[in-house]
């Protein structure tokens, strides 16, 4: 070098000694000759965190500060989302080796940062760019302008060549003698010689062939200008040197476009609809003007193609208005893409811009500026979607969950709430299939049957029709890598099928009860069985006495007569109708759906019933109590004035309130029974056929209530029980071996108990009485009949044994 402007600022000299024994891995370290700089990248997983460099010029060290780097022609980045840092050094950087603007040379330490623990790596490139020097090199690195100008350039036209030819020998004769003059728009400042300018952060440098002027963006001497609506900033730097009767005179200026207002402060560019766009004006400065004609190369990643290429690529290069304005598509090579999670998932691009103008002035003088920039778009929204798949023929759920970008992942899904990670264990019935696509993105296929537990199932009832709906609200939680940052994608499906019904059994009327038939269908697991309230269970129905029989085709259900659930009405000597009740009922709700009600003629011999309101029934066979040739209808009650409502041959029907007819009250401690007997009317009784037979008999009817039951009797002397009552027709047996004292024998009890409580309406349970066998016969529930809702609950309980005579 012939020529050093050295060196006002104080450097740290670090007396430490590079370790040598580390060595770095292949693959790690990349450095490469770049047309102007040396590029330099490690993996940040080698270096760790904050690498530093510093720069190596014989014994002295400069580490590469930030300041320091702007000054001096150096520019580190840190990509994380690349995973490694870059530096680049300008061939005409402070402390890079020169041999004749044909060969640099750039020593320098890597000190990496791993656990605490300082490494430092000494490393060397040494450089011949193959592309030869323009009259004048404008460099906008991203934190300094470099400009380089031959320092033996033809004179343009007009101007005497002498002038310059004398700056060389002029400098190297005397170096002191020059200053440095900045100028703002009209205004010139005060002149500093070349060491003040240094310490201000100004680097003047004289190459072999070349004068170098470098500045820090933003220094107090820079001005900012509008060109065609892009700022561009400014540093004009005269040098001169007055030597007896000569001046010399050399204008710098460094001129680079600024970043677009409005866009992130360390970021350009604008976005426009999938393009990142940035613009400079075609000439920078009036000191270039006269353009004949200018060139644009582009480079993404470093490597700069000629503009043809480049829109081969899809970049759009276009000059409106003297201003050169490039588009690069999102999805360009070397670009790089960032998922990022705001609420919802955004994405953004950044760009390396690398572009080269070649500008040619009416001397076909040629100047090269090139510019580095990092380019980012905004946020920009990048919505998932979900596609149901659905085919309800399949009773599956299918849905797709697309356009995730390549670095997100699924992590977790919820299903109608309940949590699953990603994979699914093999015991589940649902399954999640991860689909790639070529563009990038991918996507994953949920399949989760319609009958996964998991799966909402909900009949839904409109006028006559009800549907069955299912429903699935899916959850999902994605991961942006690496940050493992979350977000969630939130959709439900449903499926609806409409031909659906609650179940109606078929009922036919036996002798001795009802037979009830159910044909399954898939669906019927929507509703539950009951009787009354209670869940019809295969351990209900042998409590009551019912005999079921439930496989996959069918449930048979049979309920013989005065088992737990019967009403009762229409009581008359040729028989009674006996109701049955099922109901459906929803599953969630309760509430009834459908029933099935069945009523059947039953005949029986004698029976007797209590009712709530207090009145007995009664139907009682008299051919024992009868003396021959006895007509039934002729019999009465304590009253002789209460006969029979209906008679036959041998039976007699009575129904009368309780508390009438001649009955006899008997209030226990706990319960309260109206008696009456039926007997023949002495009035048709010739007394020698009275004395001829042997024995006749008397039948005692009585309906026992338990008090408790009573609200009203004692007080508005109404009858009205919580209960039926207990009803029993004794047949007492008369010997005529003692007629005036009759031996009361009992041979024939019938008998109804109610058991639990229920408010009930009449006519509630009776008893049948049937002579042999012996059985009891116990009802807890009397279902509802016609349509009423209450069911009345009560115990019928029958005994019955031979009569003995
Ligand atoms: C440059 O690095 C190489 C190894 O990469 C080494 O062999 C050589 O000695 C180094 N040169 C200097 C001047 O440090
Ligand atoms: C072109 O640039 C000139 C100078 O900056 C400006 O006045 C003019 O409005 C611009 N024209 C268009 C179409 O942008
Ligand atoms: C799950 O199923 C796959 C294929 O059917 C099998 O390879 C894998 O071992 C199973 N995993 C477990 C945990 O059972
Ligand atoms: C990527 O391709 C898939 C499948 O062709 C498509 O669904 C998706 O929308 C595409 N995404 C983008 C961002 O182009
Ligand atoms: C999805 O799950 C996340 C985490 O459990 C929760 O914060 C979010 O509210 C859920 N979204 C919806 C719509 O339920
Ligand atoms: C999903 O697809 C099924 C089957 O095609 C359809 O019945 C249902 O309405 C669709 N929509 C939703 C939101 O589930
Ligand atoms: C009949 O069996 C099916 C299963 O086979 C069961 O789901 C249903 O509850 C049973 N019904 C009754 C009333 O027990
Ligand atoms: C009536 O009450 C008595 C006790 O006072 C009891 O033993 C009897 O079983 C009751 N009768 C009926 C039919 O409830």
């Amino acid at each position: 070098m012939a020529f050093e402007f050295c060196l006002g600022v104080a450097l740290l000299l670090s007396v430490c000694s590079p370790a040598k024994s580390d060595y770095i891995p292949d693959g790690v370290l990349h450095m490469e000759c770049r047309d102007r700089y040396f590029m330099i990248a490690v993996d940040l997983s080698f270096t760790g965190e904050e690498p530093r460099f510093e720069a190596v010029e014989g014994t002295g060290l400069y580490p590469i500060t930030e300041q320091y780097a702007a000054k001096c022609g150096y520019s580190v980045s840190v990509f994380p989302l690349w995973g490694h840092v870059e530096l680049r050094a300008s061939y005409f950087s402070c402390h890079t080796g020169n041999k004749d603007d044909e060969v640099f040379t750039f020593n320098f330490n890597l000190i990496t940062n791993h656990e605490e623990k300082e490494v430092t790596f000494a490393l060397n490139k040494t450089c011949s760019p193959s592309l030869p020097w323009s009259p004048r090199e404008v460099t906008c690195e991203e934190n300094y302008m470099e400009v380089s100008v031959r320092s033996e350039v033809p004179c343009p036209s007009g101007t005497k060549k002498e002038d310059w030819d004398a700056v060389k020998p002029a400098h190297s004769s005397t170096t002191s003698d020059w200053q440095v003059m900045f100028q703002r728009a009209e205004e010139q400042l005060m002149p500093l010689t070349l060491s003040e300018a240094r310490k201000r952060g100004y680097v003047f440098d004289l190459t072999n062939g070349r004068l170098v002027f470098r500045t820090p963006y933003g220094q107090p001497d820079s001005f900012s200008t509008e060109v065609n609506g892009v700022l561009v900033e400014v540093v004009h730097a005269t040098l001169f040197s007055r030597q007896s009767w000569v001046v010399l005179m050399v204008d710098l200026v460094a001129a680079c476009s600024m970043p677009v207002l409005g866009v992130k402060s360390t970021d350009e560019g604008s976005y426009d609809n999938g393009y990142m766009m940035w613009e400079t004006p075609e000439a920078l400065h009036p000191l270039v003007s006269g353009l004949q004609d200018t060139q644009v190369n582009i480079g993404v990643d470093g490597e700069l193609v000629e503009q043809p290429v480049a829109e081969e690529r899809g970049y759009i290069v276009e000059k409106d208005n003297t201003t050169v304005q490039i588009s690069i598509p999102c999805n360009a090579e070397g670009g790089y893409r960032k998922s990022t999670v705001t609420d919802d998932l955004f994405e953004f691009y950044i760009f390396n811009l690398y572009l080269e103008q070649i500008l040619v002035d009416e001397d076909q003088v040629e100047t090269r500026l090139r510019f580095h920039r990092k380019l980012a778009t905004p946020l920009l929204p990048c919505p998932v979607f979900t596609a149901n798949q659905t085919v309800l023929e399949e009773r599956l759920f299918t849905v797709y969950l697309g356009n995730i970008p390549e670095d997100v992942e699924l992590a977790a899904v919820q299903l109608n709430g309940q949590d699953f990670t990603i994979p699914f264990t093999n015991a589940s019935m649902h399954t999640m299939t991860k689909v790639v696509h070529p563009n990038n993105t991918h996507g994953y296929t949920l399949k989760v049957p319609l009958d996964d537990p998991v799966v909402i199932q909900q009949v839904k009832f409109s006028k006559a029709d009800a549907v069955l709906q299912y429903r699935l609200d899916i959850n999902y939680t994605l991961t942006v890598l690496p940050e493992n940052e979350p977000f969630y994608h939130f959709t439900t499906v449903t499926a609806l099928f409409t031909d659906v019904s609650p179940p109606v059994f078929d009922a036919i009327c036996s002798e001795s009860g009802i037979s009830f038939k159910l044909d399954r269908r898939p669906f019927d697991y929507l509703w539950y069985i009951s009787i009354g309230s209670d869940l019809l269970t295969s351990e209900l129905a042998a409590q009551h006495g019912y005999i079921m029989s439930n496989d996959s085709q069918s449930l048979l259900l049979d309920v013989p007569l005065y088992t737990h659930g019967y009403e009762y009405k229409d009581i008359s000597l040729k028989g009674f109708l006996g109701t049955f009740e099922i109901l459906v009922r929803d599953h969630e709700t309760s509430e009834v759906q459908s029933s099935t009600v069945k009523t059947c003629l039953f005949t029986t011999s004698e029976l007797i019933m209590c009712s709530t309101d207090g009145r007995m029934t009664v139907v009682a066979d008299l051919s024992l109590a009868m003396p021959s040739g006895g007509i039934p209808a002729r019999t009465n009650l304590i009253d002789k004035y209460c006969g029979p409502k209906e008679a036959d041959d041998t039976r007699a029907l009575f129904s009368f309130p309780l508390n009438s007819c001649g009955a006899i009250v008997k209030l226990g401690k706990e319960n309260v029974t109206y008696q009456n007997e039926i007997s023949y009317s002495k009035k048709y009784l010739s007394v020698s056929k009275a004395a001829s037979e042997d024995t006749t008999e008397k039948i005692t009817v009585q309906c026992t209530y338990p008090l408790a039951g009573l609200h009203r009797l004692f007080s508005v002397h109404r009858f009205e029980s919580d209960t039926v009552g207990s009803g029993s027709i004794v047949h007492n047996a008369r010997s005529t071996a003692d007629p005036q004292i009759p031996t009361i024998k009992p041979t024939t009890a019938l008998q109804t108990t109610p058991a639990t409580k229920r408010p009930t309406r009449p006519p509630i349970a009776f008893l049948p009485s049937v002579r042999p066998p012996v059985r009891y016969i116990r009802v807890t529930r009397v279902p509802n009949f016609n349509g009423m809702r209450k069911g009345a609950e009560g115990t019928l309980q029958t005994k019955v044994s031979a009569v003995e005579i």
